[in-house]
């Protein structure tokens, strides 16, 4: 597995140009990021987190608005409405599913990979899980790299350690730098 710090093969991998293909044809409200970021905007991470919100504990000490990146929530519950996403992001995903592969991925996170708008803006993948599921840890992060074909940047378990969060706040931002020096290139 690829890690945002030493994973240079799956930084270059991703750094491919896609295609809008809803451009022009795109009537759905974009949604504002959950935490804005301050200054100017480097990157996106998209996150989902159950009602035990670890993902959201990582995610808030991340303080990834600090370096540039808008943080955005994939809601929890259907009246909190759907998340359309229009810029590119690495999704911060949460393994569920106790081992099943059908269930690993949160189907709030599959429906909003399902709207082929928001899963063109999909860069890189970081997942989370718990090691008491042995083979199965993390394994969202596997799922949703080989469907959507982006690195699988980095994984922690459950809200993370300190070194799993100065690792994320430095590399996601270094992460869009090095897409951006290679549209450039
Ligand atoms: C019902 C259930 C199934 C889970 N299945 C897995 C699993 O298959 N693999 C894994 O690594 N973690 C698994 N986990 C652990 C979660 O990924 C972990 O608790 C995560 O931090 C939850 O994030 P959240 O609180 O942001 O939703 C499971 C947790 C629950 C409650």
């Amino acid at each position: 597995m690829s890690d945002i710090n030493h994973g240079d093969e799956g930084v270059q991998a991703c750094g491919t140009e896609r295609q809008d293909e809803t451009a022009g044809v795109d009537s759905v409200a974009i949604s504002t990021p959950d935490i804005p970021a301050e200054g100017e905007v480097r990157g996106a991470v998209v996150f989902f987190s159950s009602a035990s919100e670890n993902t959201a504990r990582f995610i808030r000490n991340c303080h990834l608005e600090h370096e540039g990146i808008n943080v955005y929530r994939i809601p929890l519950h259907r009246r909190g409405g759907s998340l359309n996403i229009r810029e590119p992001y690495i999704l911060v995903v949460p393994t569920y599913g106790g081992g099943s592969p059908d269930k690993a991925v949160p189907t709030q996170v599959r429906l909003f990979l399902n709207d082929r708008a928001n899963r063109n803006g999909i860069r890189g993948v970081i997942a989370s899980g718990n090691t008491n599921f042995g083979e199965a840890f993390c394994m969202a992060g596997d799922l949703v790299s080989k469907k959507c074909k982006v690195p699988f940047l980095y994984y922690f378990e459950l809200m993370g350690t300190k070194e799993d969060e100065e690792k994320v706040r430095k590399g996601v931002p270094e992460f869009f730098a090095n897409i951006k020096k290679q549209q450039q290139a």
